[in-house]
């Protein structure tokens, strides 16, 4: 019986690789001119960590098990909580504020869909200790500046803004109870998602007053930071919340990010620490679900024996952005990390030995090389030269038995010149 992978899981042949490194080079390369320092942390935590702080949609995702020590661990579903442990046991030595970035192949037992594995990769971006929303507008533009340099535009992707601070005062006004709001969060996290009955029926099981009840639909409904004022009528709490939102579309707009950029009260977000504004992005042409997903969490740090120091942050997984990418043509020069610059043909079979030492001798000086293993004639080579996308192609011939010369093709005008192994070597030609 042949053995299948895993329900949910991929494997990367070098075509599929060539992808994944296509993206997480730009994730990487828009971290760094973003001002972030990268960092990575163990691939399982203890299982508490995410059943106490992701929430219970995550928690009821984990690949959980117990290890000799009769410990029950996890493989990690998200890097926040790691981050947040990991910062907290070096904070006095840290400058702040942290800006850190990560690229963790994560793992969550969800229902494969499209866009959505067992196994995946996921950007993640955050900032630590700035209170101002400036931190939110800049992981953000982060966001938006790595989908802008991979070719997609404002016709492709939005971003959609609301703000925990502000759902949570206007559901208190509402008359919510406080410990009741994480179950409402993770039902209007729904909305989008499911059916309106459906979305109906699951907010009668969080909310049975009804009257309360048509307040969050009609919430729900407004389009508007304006709109939204009236809602809110004198309840200063939520009057603050809608000035910060405000303030965040304005360093957007200074950023030259706007016009990505909408404000959505259906965003809400399902982890659990999120305390203040929340993002996610969307591909404006599909049903997809999200490609990236963040925002504020004032408390994650202090709930794992920190101080209490306010992060913002956002995580993008390689899923959605693939299929994107792909349907857009966007992944470009992908097998240019596998383009070889020199082939070393040998003409005779008595030769092959002077091939392979050119071969190993251009690779110790940095250039990209290879040789046949089996030679087979020139025409067989050269062939496998042009497969291989060689530049130039070193043919080890007679010349080379009489005279110590050697033959230099270029690949691409056909082009050959006869040099010396020492004037090979000294790259000029
Ligand atoms: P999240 O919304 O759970 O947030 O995930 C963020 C992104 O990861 C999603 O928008 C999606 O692109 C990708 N993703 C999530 N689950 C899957 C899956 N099963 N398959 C493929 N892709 C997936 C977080 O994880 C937060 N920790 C992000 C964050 C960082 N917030 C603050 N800092």
């Amino acid at each position: 019986m042949k053995i299948q992978p895993v329900k949910g899981t991929r494997d990367f042949y070098p075509e599929d690789m060539a992808k994944r490194n296509f993206i997480v080079d730009g994730w990487k390369k828009t971290s760094i001119r973003n001002g972030f320092a990268e960092f990575d942390g163990p691939i399982f935590e203890y299982l508490a960590m995410y059943q106490q702080k992701s929430g219970d949609e995550i928690a009821s995702q984990l690949f959980a098990f117990e290890d000799r020590g009769e410990r029950m661990l996890a493989i990690r579903p998200e890097i926040t909580p790691t981050l947040a442990r990991m910062v907290n046991q070096r904070i006095n030595a840290l400058a702040r504020p942290i800006k850190w970035f990560s690229v963790p192949r994560l793992c969550r037992a969800e229902r494969p869909q499209k866009g959505r594995l067992r196994e995946f990769f996921q950007w993640n971006v955050d900032i630590i200790g700035v209170e101002d929303c400036l931190a939110d507008a800049e992981v953000i533009f982060c966001a938006v500046d790595y989908l802008v340099q991979t070719g997609l535009t404002s016709n492709d992707i939005v971003v959609c803004i609301s703000s925990r601070r502000l759902l949570a005062s206007l559901l208190e006004y509402f008359g919510i109870e406080q410990d009741q709001l994480n179950k409402v969060y993770a039902v209007l996290d729904k909305k989008s998602k499911v059916p309106a009955e459906a979305f109906e029926e699951m907010l009668k099981e969080v909310v049975a007053d009804e009257s309360k009840r048509e307040k969050i639909l009609k919430l729900m409904a407004t389009e508007s930071l304006t709109a939204l004022e009236d809602l809110a009528g004198n309840d200063e709490k939520a009057k603050k919340a809608v000035e910060e939102l405000a303030r965040l579309f304005n360093y957007l707009n200074i950023m030259g990010v706007a016009e990505y950029c909408k404000f959505d009260i259906g965003i809400v977000r399902g982890l659990a620490y999120y305390t203040g504004i929340v993002f996610e992005i969307y591909d404006k042409s599909q049903q997809l679900r999200a490609i990236c997903g963040g925002g504020r969490y004032d408390n994650l740090l202090s709930d794992f024996g920190g101080p209490k120091i306010t992060a913002t942050g956002c995580g993008m997984g390689d899923c959605v952005l693939g299929i994107v990418l792909e349907e857009k043509g966007l992944f470009k020069n992908l097998n240019e990390n596998q383009r070889l610059e020199y082939f070393v043909a040998y003409a005779e079979d008595g030769l092959q030995n002077e091939a392979i030492r050119i071969a190993a001798k251009l690779r110790q000086a940095g250039k990209k090389t290879d040789f046949s293993y089996k030679g087979g004639g020139l025409g067989k080579q050269l062939k496998q030269a042009s497969t291989l996308m060689a530049a130039k192609c070193v043919i080890v011939g007679q010349e080379f038995s009489q005279k110590g010369e050697i033959i230099v093709k270029d690949m691409s005008s056909g082009e050959q010149i006869i040099i010396t192994e020492k004037e090979l070597f000294k790259f000029n030609i």
